[in-house]
């Protein structure tokens, strides 16, 4: 975690037109309007300049590793400018060349030597090298300039994390040790004064068999967050807490409700913003898409901290706005549209479904001839968020459920739902929504940014192809949300 003091980001400068919002598992577009393509990543907040910089994994259909490292910077957490690559892969490199792993990149500020130094995992294709890089660079955005692989006390290291304690300003690298039998564990080692070399191990979470691992601090206690090792199937992140980072540790427990997988994310970053009004405590995880994990999304989710029950977790917002200066959370509301109103054809049907809106949902959606269509969708004319809640029932059952029902088809989990979505019948800007697996009477949500018109709308939505059939998942309800424009001339807009 890094912390935050808001008070320092004087320099806001807020546009009607420009958006901020946060919007989970949306398709996020940087200032050049290009999705943002920093995975796995980690938020610095620059003393310098006032910004935040947002470092991560460089994906493409090509190269989903060794791409590199890029860097995104932003006063708001939602606005993201691109600056390149901070970290550029070299041919030939032993570490660094494009051939290599170069994971969850960290970056921080060191007053000893006045560089910024970057940290993070760093191996070969197969995983057997189990290192961390270090690099540095005179400015934030780089480029980086590569020092070193090496492994922290000797010992393996895999997934990163990295923390500073804002009592002491005493940064710590967090790493789990890889999954041979003599590793499995996660561990919390200081670093020395110049953040150059690892320096002593703080505590070892012995065995638990964790990655991704982040610390939130509070003035009474320590949560450490971490996931469990499913590769890139998410699975229920777990937190455990401390009044102090050697420990007495408490026993691990989900953050987030059963099933839901944490929202179908990865943990890997948390942020800590001290606003005027209240401290808020951001998780930054990865929804990363198996099939292509290029093309993942990005979870970002404020946390709920209960320091008097010793406890965190991570309500849903499919979309809320973040006050920097305040610390102050709002979400979004919208109209939703159940299901059960919306008109149906071919094979698609109502079903009854006691967790469902009005008690039924929508299966069967299947191709472009079975499909469900919702009506008198109320639009302003602008982009708007329309998040989809689906139940998708094909159970990955991986991971969370230690011995429980393997994946359906091949025991190889891929996305198997998705869908077309459909606005006024203009086929030619049809959209496609993944519907992550979510399972049997659990529904989630996916985000889409469509263009509605002012006035009355119509949104069909059908199952598209996958390769393994043309289902889509069933659906509950659509809520479609203001455009932000409107929302923030509006009253209760900023
Ligand atoms: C990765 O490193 C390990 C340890 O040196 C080695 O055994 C393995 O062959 C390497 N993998 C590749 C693809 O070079
Ligand atoms: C740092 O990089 C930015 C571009 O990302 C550039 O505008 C700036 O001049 C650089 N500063 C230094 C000191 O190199
Ligand atoms: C290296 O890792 C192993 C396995 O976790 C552990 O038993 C050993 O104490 C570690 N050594 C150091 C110096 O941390
Ligand atoms: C931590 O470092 C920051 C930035 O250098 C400084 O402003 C702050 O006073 C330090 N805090 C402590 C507790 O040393
Ligand atoms: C959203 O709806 C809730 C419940 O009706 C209400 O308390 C809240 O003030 C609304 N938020 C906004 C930003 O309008
Ligand atoms: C549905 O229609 C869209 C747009 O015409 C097309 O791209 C897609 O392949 C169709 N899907 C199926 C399953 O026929
Ligand atoms: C759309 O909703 C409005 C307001 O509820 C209603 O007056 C109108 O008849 C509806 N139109 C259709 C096509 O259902
Ligand atoms: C379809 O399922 C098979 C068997 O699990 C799998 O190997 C293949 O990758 C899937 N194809 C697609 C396009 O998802």
């Amino acid at each position: 975690m890094v912390s935050i003091r808001a008070f320092v980001v004087g320099t806001l400068l807020t546009s009607l037109a420009s958006a901020k919002w946060i919007v989970p598992a949306g398709r996020w577009h940087d200032t050049d309007g290009n999705l943002i393509n920093a995975h796995a990543g980690s938020v610095t907040w620059d003393h310098v300049t006032g910004k935040f910089f947002w470092f991560g994994e460089y994906k493409t259909e090509e190269q989903e590793e060794g791409g590199g490292v890029t860097v995104y910077s932003s006063d708001d957490l939602g606005t993201w400018q691109f600056h390149g690559k901070a970290l550029s892969p070299i041919e030939g490199h032993p570490y660094i060349s494009p051939d290599m792993i170069i994971q969850r990149p960290k970056v921080i500020y060191s007053e000893v030597d006045q560089q910024y130094h970057m940290w993070w995992h760093a191996d070969n294709s197969t995983y057997g090298l189990l290192l961390q890089g270090f690099a540095t660079s005179p400015n934030i955005t780089g480029p980086y300039n590569f020092v070193d692989a090496t492994a922290p006390l000797g010992n393996w290291s895999q997934d990163f994390g990295m923390f500073t304690d804002y009592k002491d300003n005493q940064t710590y690298a967090l790493y789990s040790n890889g999954d041979r039998r003599e590793g499995r564990d996660v561990y919390i080692s200081s670093f020395n004064d110049a953040i150059s070399a690892i320096d002593s191990v703080v505590h070892r979470f012995n065995k638990y068999d964790l990655e991704a691992p982040t610390i939130i601090q509070t003035d009474e206690s320590y949560y450490a967050l971490m996931s469990h090792k499913t590769g890139y199937r998410p699975n229920n992140v777990v937190a455990f807490r401390a009044p102090s980072l050697s420990g007495p540790w408490s026993q691990p427990f989900m953050i987030a409700e059963p099933y839901k997988r944490t929202y179908n994310s990865q943990s890997g970053f948390s942020l800590r913003i001290v606003g005027s009004e209240r401290t808020t405590y951001m998780y930054l995880g990865d929804q990363w898409d198996l099939r292509s994990v290029w093309d993942s999304r990005y979870v970002w989710l404020p946390l709920t901290v209960d320091d008097k029950k010793h406890s965190v977790s991570l309500p849903w917002y499919d979309i809320y706005d973040l006050d920097i200066p305040t610390g102050n959370i709002t979400p979004i509301n919208g109209t939703s549209y159940a299901a059960s109103e919306a008109t149906v054809s071919g094979s698609a049907f109502k079903q009854e479904a006691p967790f469902a809106t009005n008690g039924q949902i929508v299966t069967g959606i299947s191709g472009n001839d079975s499909t469900v269509t919702f009506h008198n969708i109320s639009g302003s004319g602008k982009k708007q968020w329309v998040s989809f809640y689906y139940q998708n029932t094909d159970d990955m059952g991986f991971g969370d459920q230690p011995g429980g029902t393997p994946d359906r088809i091949g025991g190889t989990w891929v996305v198997r739902r998705i869908s077309s979505v459909v606005v006024n019948g203009n086929t030619a800007g049809m959209q496609t929504l993944v519907q992550r697996d979510t399972h049997k009477g659990i529904i989630m949500s996916t985000p889409l940014e469509l263009d509605l018109e002012a006035g009355e709308n119509v949104i069909t939505v059908g199952g598209l192809d996958n390769g393994n059939g043309t289902m889509g998942a069933d659906l509950d309800r659509i809520v479609v949300f203001p455009s932000e424009e409107d929302w923030r001339a509006g009253p209760g807009g900023h």
